[in-house]
């Protein structure tokens, strides 16, 4: 099954649009300069909602090879939802990926399995594709419940989801985010292969990420795992340089 690798950046709460066009202008000369294959290895940006446009407009005007895509997004369509960003209206901004149920979601809206569900529901119907983020605490891992966490997480997402429904699966262990320390390509690995047999059918086509403090000097070992096929980085992904760094990780002389 070839699954292309996809490299994309979380952004968070960083980056007005104007400082997004900066970003975007200065990834894309680095990775042209690097004559990357974006049909190799798929980079995708994840702005704020107020950056989208902007982003849009230049990813378009300039024929970059970038992918966009949104860090969340309603689980209702249309309606009396204040302050709420539809599906509808991602997929209108050419937004091809929508972050779902990342862990500072769930921690600051309290965004349970239920909510996360719906969301992807959202996605899917909406022709986006859900980044379902997954991910166990330090303490569920030090009870040897990584396994039941990731699959309870999985399973409740994609209950209902039609079959042939593209997803991707991003494994974000939360003592892993903004620690500067990643988990070990093992850790990442096998959480990996744990994730892939929990999608059942839609296993082997579906892409899993690893996310968590992914820099340009682990983001080739990672990569080396057999069911790793990508990474969603978050800090790393404000500086062009360094997310075209790891983008770029074939090209890395081996150090392991
Ligand atoms: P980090 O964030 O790369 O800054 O650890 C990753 C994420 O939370 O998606």
């Amino acid at each position: 099954m070839n699954r292309i690798p996809l490299i994309a950046g979380n952004w968070k709460l960083n980056l007005d649009h104007l400082q997004a066009i900066a970003l975007v202008q200065k990834l894309s000369w680095t990775l042209e300069d690097a004559r990357h294959r974006f049909d190799e290895v798929e980079v995708a940006v994840l702005p704020p909602f107020t950056d989208l446009r902007s982003v849009q407009t230049l990813i378009a005007s300039d024929r970059m090879g970038l992918t966009l895509g949104a860090q969340d997004l309603s689980p209702y369509d249309s309606g009396a939802h204040t302050g709420e960003i539809s599906g509808e209206f991602l997929k209108r901004l050419d937004c091809r990926y929508v972050i779902v149920g990342h862990s500072e979601r769930r921690r600051d809206h309290h965004e349970d399995d239920a909510v996360v569900a719906s969301k992807v529901a959202a996605a899917v119907r909406n022709g986006l594709v859900p980044i379902l983020c997954t991910g166990e605490s330090a303490n569920q891992r030090a009870a040897g419940e990584t396994g039941a966490v990731l699959r309870s997480q999985v399973q409740a997402a994609i209950q209902g989801l039609p079959a042939e429904a593209e997803i991707v699966v991003a494994y974000e262990p939360l003592w892993a985010i903004g620690t500067g320390t990643p988990a070990t390509p093992e850790q990442a690995q096998q959480a990996a292969a744990l994730i892939r047999s929990s999608l059942g059918e839609r296993g082997e086509r579906t892409r899993i990420l690893y996310g968590g403090s992914v820099d340009v000097d682990t983001i080739a070992p990672l990569m080396r795992q057999a069911d790793v096929d990508g990474a969603l980085v978050g800090g790393a992904s404000l500086d062009a340089e360094r997310f075209a760094g790891i983008a770029r990780y074939r090209s890395h002389v081996s150090t392991r």
